[in-house]
Protein backbone atom coordinates (compact mmCIF):
# COMPACT_ATOMS: atom_id res chain seq x y z
CA UNK A 1 0.00 0.00 0.00
CA UNK A 2 1.38 3.30 -0.81
CA UNK A 3 2.46 5.78 2.10
CA UNK A 4 0.00 8.57 2.70
CA UNK A 5 1.68 11.63 0.43
CA UNK A 6 0.71 13.92 2.79
CA UNK A 7 1.19 14.23 6.90
CA UNK A 8 -0.68 16.23 8.87
CA UNK A 9 0.38 16.74 13.36
CA UNK A 10 -0.84 19.66 15.55
CA UNK A 11 1.33 20.17 18.19
CA UNK A 12 1.60 23.26 20.80
CA UNK A 13 -0.96 24.58 18.73
CA UNK A 14 0.66 24.52 15.20
CA UNK A 15 -0.47 22.30 12.56
CA UNK A 16 2.57 21.04 10.26
CA UNK A 17 1.48 19.08 6.89
CA UNK A 18 5.04 17.58 5.69
CA UNK A 19 5.09 16.52 1.85
CA UNK A 20 5.79 13.03 2.42
CA UNK A 21 7.03 11.44 -1.31
CA UNK A 22 10.95 11.75 -0.45
CA UNK A 23 12.09 9.25 -2.64
CA UNK A 24 10.72 11.64 -5.44
CA UNK A 25 11.86 15.07 -3.91
CA UNK A 26 8.13 15.40 -2.63
CA UNK A 27 6.68 15.81 -6.26
CA UNK A 28 3.38 17.32 -6.35
CA UNK A 29 0.97 14.35 -7.69
CA UNK A 30 -2.99 14.19 -7.93
CA UNK A 31 -3.05 12.91 -4.34
CA UNK A 32 -0.32 14.90 -2.36
CA UNK A 33 -2.77 17.74 -4.02
CA UNK A 34 -6.05 16.30 -2.89
CA UNK A 35 -4.55 15.59 0.78
CA UNK A 36 -3.42 19.41 0.95
CA UNK A 37 -6.11 20.59 -0.08
CA UNK A 38 -7.97 18.11 2.92
CA UNK A 39 -5.54 18.96 5.42
CA UNK A 40 -5.82 22.77 4.53
CA UNK A 41 -9.73 23.20 4.45
CA UNK A 42 -9.22 21.02 7.85
CA UNK A 43 -6.87 22.90 9.66
CA UNK A 44 -8.72 25.86 8.78
CA UNK A 45 -11.71 25.04 11.01
CA UNK A 46 -10.09 23.24 13.52
CA UNK A 47 -9.95 25.11 16.50
CA UNK A 48 -7.05 24.22 17.92
CA UNK A 49 -4.83 25.41 15.60
CA UNK A 50 -3.25 28.82 15.03
CA UNK A 51 -0.56 28.28 13.14
CA UNK A 52 -0.04 25.80 9.91
CA UNK A 53 3.15 25.15 8.71
CA UNK A 54 3.53 23.27 5.13
CA UNK A 55 7.33 21.42 5.47
CA UNK A 56 9.11 18.19 3.40
CA UNK A 57 9.92 14.82 4.03
CA UNK A 58 13.51 14.31 3.48
CA UNK A 59 16.08 16.43 1.14
CA UNK A 60 13.44 18.46 -0.68
CA UNK A 61 10.58 20.34 0.43
CA UNK A 62 9.01 20.16 -2.99
CA UNK A 63 10.35 19.43 -6.71
CA UNK A 64 7.64 20.85 -8.40
CA UNK A 65 4.39 19.07 -9.74
CA UNK A 66 5.22 15.80 -10.62
CA UNK A 67 6.85 15.35 -14.21
CA UNK A 68 5.93 11.23 -14.90
CA UNK A 69 2.18 12.33 -13.98
CA UNK A 70 1.89 15.31 -16.01
CA UNK A 71 3.38 13.33 -18.96
CA UNK A 72 0.25 10.60 -18.76
CA UNK A 73 -2.18 13.25 -18.63
CA UNK A 74 -4.69 14.28 -20.82
CA UNK A 75 -6.44 17.92 -21.21
CA UNK A 76 -9.19 17.07 -18.63
CA UNK A 77 -6.76 15.87 -15.64
CA UNK A 78 -4.26 18.26 -16.38
CA UNK A 79 -6.90 21.41 -15.94
CA UNK A 80 -8.48 19.64 -12.79
CA UNK A 81 -4.74 19.34 -11.06
CA UNK A 82 -4.07 23.26 -12.36
CA UNK A 83 -7.83 24.14 -10.88
CA UNK A 84 -6.88 21.93 -7.71
CA UNK A 85 -3.75 23.85 -7.68
CA UNK A 86 -5.10 27.32 -7.78
CA UNK A 87 -7.96 26.65 -4.63
CA UNK A 88 -4.67 25.46 -2.74
CA UNK A 89 -2.90 28.87 -3.14
CA UNK A 90 -6.75 30.53 -1.95
CA UNK A 91 -6.82 28.27 0.66
CA UNK A 92 -3.29 29.48 2.34
CA UNK A 93 -3.87 32.99 1.34
CA UNK A 94 -7.53 33.17 2.95
CA UNK A 95 -6.57 30.86 5.56
CA UNK A 96 -7.53 32.34 8.75
CA UNK A 97 -4.13 31.42 10.67
CA UNK A 98 -0.80 32.59 9.47
CA UNK A 99 0.82 29.76 7.12
CA UNK A 100 4.46 29.39 7.36
CA UNK A 101 6.56 27.56 4.59
CA UNK A 102 9.73 25.98 6.54
CA UNK A 103 12.04 25.31 2.99
CA UNK A 104 13.92 22.59 3.90
CA UNK A 105 15.21 22.17 0.92
CA UNK A 106 14.39 22.56 -2.89
CA UNK A 107 11.72 24.56 -3.77
CA UNK A 108 10.84 24.32 -7.62
CA UNK A 109 8.08 24.86 -9.60
CA UNK A 110 4.63 24.41 -7.26
CA UNK A 111 7.33 24.13 -4.58
CA UNK A 112 8.15 27.80 -5.04
CA UNK A 113 4.61 28.88 -5.61
CA UNK A 114 3.49 27.27 -2.88
CA UNK A 115 6.05 29.62 -0.52
CA UNK A 116 4.98 32.34 -2.42
CA UNK A 117 1.34 32.06 -1.29
CA UNK A 118 2.29 31.53 2.50
CA UNK A 119 2.99 34.36 4.73
CA UNK A 120 6.27 33.60 5.68
CA UNK A 121 8.87 31.74 4.82
CA UNK A 122 11.74 30.12 6.88
CA UNK A 123 14.45 28.22 4.94
CA UNK A 124 17.24 25.73 5.71
CA UNK A 125 20.78 27.12 4.79
CA UNK A 126 21.77 25.62 1.86
CA UNK A 127 17.75 25.25 0.43
CA UNK A 128 17.20 25.90 -3.24
CA UNK A 129 14.37 27.86 -4.91
CA UNK A 130 13.24 28.47 -8.25
CA UNK A 131 10.88 28.02 -11.59
CA UNK A 132 12.71 25.73 -13.70
CA UNK A 133 9.33 25.63 -15.84
CA UNK A 134 11.21 27.08 -18.88
CA UNK A 135 13.62 24.25 -18.77
CA UNK A 136 10.73 21.98 -19.33
CA UNK A 137 9.78 24.36 -22.20
CA UNK A 138 6.78 25.36 -19.92
CA UNK A 139 5.77 28.52 -17.73
CA UNK A 140 4.29 28.24 -14.25
CA UNK A 141 0.84 27.48 -13.67
CA UNK A 142 0.61 27.88 -10.06
CA UNK A 143 0.60 32.25 -9.58
CA UNK A 144 4.61 32.17 -9.64
CA UNK A 145 4.27 34.49 -12.87
CA UNK A 146 2.06 36.83 -10.64
CA UNK A 147 3.18 36.47 -6.67
CA UNK A 148 7.30 36.31 -7.72
CA UNK A 149 7.53 39.93 -9.63
CA UNK A 150 5.28 41.21 -6.34
CA UNK A 151 7.12 39.92 -3.62
CA UNK A 152 11.00 40.41 -5.61
CA UNK A 153 10.28 42.25 -8.24
CA UNK A 154 10.32 42.33 -12.05
CA UNK A 155 14.05 42.31 -12.71
CA UNK A 156 14.81 39.76 -10.36
CA UNK A 157 11.73 37.80 -11.01
CA UNK A 158 12.05 37.90 -14.75
CA UNK A 159 15.78 36.45 -14.51
CA UNK A 160 14.06 33.46 -12.25
CA UNK A 161 11.63 32.74 -15.03
CA UNK A 162 13.81 33.46 -18.11
CA UNK A 163 17.02 31.22 -16.95
CA UNK A 164 14.90 28.64 -14.82
CA UNK A 165 18.07 28.65 -12.24
CA UNK A 166 17.81 28.28 -8.71
CA UNK A 167 18.25 30.98 -6.09
CA UNK A 168 20.21 30.60 -2.36
CA UNK A 169 17.83 30.29 0.68
CA UNK A 170 20.43 33.33 1.95
CA UNK A 171 19.97 35.43 -1.73
CA UNK A 172 16.26 35.02 -1.33
CA UNK A 173 16.53 36.60 2.26
CA UNK A 174 18.61 39.30 1.00
CA UNK A 175 15.79 39.65 -1.68
CA UNK A 176 13.12 39.82 1.78
CA UNK A 177 11.46 36.58 0.45
CA UNK A 178 12.64 34.39 2.94
CA UNK A 179 12.24 35.34 6.79
CA UNK A 180 15.11 33.57 8.26
CA UNK A 181 17.25 31.08 7.04
CA UNK A 182 18.30 28.46 9.79
CA UNK A 183 21.05 25.56 10.18
CA UNK A 184 20.13 22.66 8.13
CA UNK A 185 20.96 20.70 11.73
CA UNK A 186 18.63 22.83 13.93
CA UNK A 187 15.79 23.64 11.11
CA UNK A 188 12.83 21.68 12.28
CA UNK A 189 13.60 22.98 15.77
CA UNK A 190 13.90 26.23 15.12
CA UNK A 191 10.50 26.11 12.74
CA UNK A 192 8.74 25.03 15.89
CA UNK A 193 10.09 28.01 18.47
CA UNK A 194 9.61 30.18 15.59
CA UNK A 195 5.78 29.09 15.09
CA UNK A 196 4.84 28.57 18.39
CA UNK A 197 5.54 32.29 19.56
CA UNK A 198 2.89 32.95 17.10
CA UNK A 199 0.60 30.06 18.10
CA UNK A 200 0.84 31.19 21.67
CA UNK A 201 -0.59 34.95 20.74
CA UNK A 202 -4.17 35.87 21.24
CA UNK A 203 -5.69 34.47 17.63
CA UNK A 204 -8.43 37.21 16.93
CA UNK A 205 -5.63 40.29 16.35
CA UNK A 206 -3.41 37.93 15.05
CA UNK A 207 -6.15 36.94 12.58
CA UNK A 208 -6.75 40.93 12.08
CA UNK A 209 -3.22 41.50 11.26
CA UNK A 210 -3.15 38.75 8.42
CA UNK A 211 -6.03 40.50 6.70
CA UNK A 212 -4.77 44.13 7.03
CA UNK A 213 -1.19 43.14 5.95
CA UNK A 214 -2.65 41.37 2.59
CA UNK A 215 -4.96 44.31 2.27
CA UNK A 216 -1.69 46.63 2.19
CA UNK A 217 0.14 44.29 -0.21
CA UNK A 218 -2.57 44.36 -2.46
CA UNK A 219 -2.72 40.76 -3.33
CA UNK A 220 -2.25 39.38 -7.06
CA UNK A 221 -4.97 40.24 -9.95
CA UNK A 222 -7.06 37.33 -10.35
CA UNK A 223 -7.82 38.50 -14.07
CA UNK A 224 -3.55 38.38 -14.55
CA UNK A 225 -3.71 34.69 -12.54
CA UNK A 226 -6.44 33.63 -15.06
CA UNK A 227 -3.89 34.76 -17.97
CA UNK A 228 -1.29 32.31 -16.80
CA UNK A 229 -4.03 29.55 -16.30
CA UNK A 230 -4.97 30.05 -19.78
CA UNK A 231 -1.76 30.56 -21.70
CA UNK A 232 -0.40 27.32 -19.80
CA UNK A 233 -3.54 25.21 -20.25
CA UNK A 234 -3.74 26.53 -23.97
CA UNK A 235 -0.05 25.63 -24.90
CA UNK A 236 0.84 22.22 -22.65
CA UNK A 237 -0.77 19.59 -25.27
CA UNK A 238 1.73 21.06 -27.90
CA UNK A 239 4.63 19.59 -29.46
CA UNK A 240 6.95 22.00 -27.92
CA UNK A 241 5.09 21.71 -24.34
CA UNK A 242 5.39 18.13 -24.22
CA UNK A 243 8.92 17.34 -25.28
CA UNK A 244 10.74 17.68 -22.45
CA UNK A 245 7.84 15.97 -20.30
CA UNK A 246 8.18 13.22 -22.38
CA UNK A 247 11.65 13.22 -22.60
CA UNK A 248 11.76 13.41 -18.31
CA UNK A 249 8.89 10.76 -18.30
CA UNK A 250 11.30 7.91 -20.07
CA UNK A 251 14.31 8.80 -18.76
CA UNK A 252 12.64 7.92 -14.81
CA UNK A 253 11.33 4.61 -16.77
CA UNK A 254 14.29 3.50 -17.72
CA UNK A 255 15.94 4.41 -14.52
CA UNK A 256 13.13 2.39 -12.71
CA UNK A 257 13.69 -0.93 -15.61
CA UNK A 258 17.50 -0.75 -14.19
CA UNK A 259 16.60 -0.75 -10.73
N1 LIG B 1 8.45 15.10 -10.93
C1 LIG B 1 8.57 13.77 -10.84
N2 LIG B 1 9.63 13.16 -10.30
C2 LIG B 1 10.62 13.95 -9.84
C3 LIG B 1 10.56 15.35 -9.90
C4 LIG B 1 9.42 15.94 -10.47
N3 LIG B 1 9.24 17.26 -10.55
N4 LIG B 1 11.69 15.86 -9.36
C5 LIG B 1 12.43 14.81 -8.97
N5 LIG B 1 11.78 13.66 -9.26
C6 LIG B 1 12.23 12.29 -8.98
C7 LIG B 1 13.27 11.84 -9.97
O1 LIG B 1 12.67 11.38 -11.18
C8 LIG B 1 13.94 10.74 -9.19
O2 LIG B 1 13.11 9.59 -9.17
P1 LIG B 1 13.43 8.26 -10.11
O3 LIG B 1 14.89 8.00 -9.93
O4 LIG B 1 12.54 7.23 -9.54
O5 LIG B 1 13.06 8.68 -11.49
C9 LIG B 1 13.92 11.26 -7.77
O6 LIG B 1 12.87 12.24 -7.73
C10 LIG B 1 15.19 11.94 -7.33
O7 LIG B 1 15.49 12.95 -8.27
P2 LIG B 1 16.95 13.19 -8.87
O8 LIG B 1 16.80 14.00 -10.12
O9 LIG B 1 17.67 11.89 -8.96
O10 LIG B 1 17.61 14.08 -7.71
P3 LIG B 1 18.79 15.12 -7.85
O11 LIG B 1 19.14 15.54 -6.46
O12 LIG B 1 19.89 14.61 -8.74
O13 LIG B 1 18.16 16.40 -8.64
C11 LIG B 1 16.49 18.11 -9.01
C12 LIG B 1 17.21 17.18 -8.02
C13 LIG B 1 15.37 18.81 -8.26
C14 LIG B 1 17.50 19.12 -9.56
C15 LIG B 1 15.94 17.27 -10.19
O14 LIG B 1 15.22 16.17 -9.66
C16 LIG B 1 14.99 18.05 -11.09
O15 LIG B 1 15.43 18.88 -11.90
N6 LIG B 1 13.67 17.79 -10.97
C17 LIG B 1 12.65 18.48 -11.77
C18 LIG B 1 12.36 19.85 -11.20
C19 LIG B 1 11.34 20.57 -12.06
O16 LIG B 1 11.53 20.79 -13.26
N7 LIG B 1 10.22 20.99 -11.43
C20 LIG B 1 9.15 21.73 -12.08
C21 LIG B 1 8.10 20.82 -12.54
S1 LIG B 1 6.83 21.65 -13.43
Amino acid sequence: MNAAPLLLSVEDRVATLTFNRPDKLNAMNARMMDALLEALEHTQTDEEVRVVVITGAGKAFMAGADITEYAQQDRADFNRFQSRGRSVYAAIEGHRCPVIAAVNGYAFGGGLEIALACDLILAADGARAGLPEIQLNLIPGGGGTQRLPKKIGLNRALEMLLTGQPVEAQTLAAWGLVNHVFAQETFAAEVRDFAKKIAQREPSPVRMLKQLAHAAWGGVDAAHLAMETQLLEGYYLSEAGQRQIQAFYQRSLQRQARS
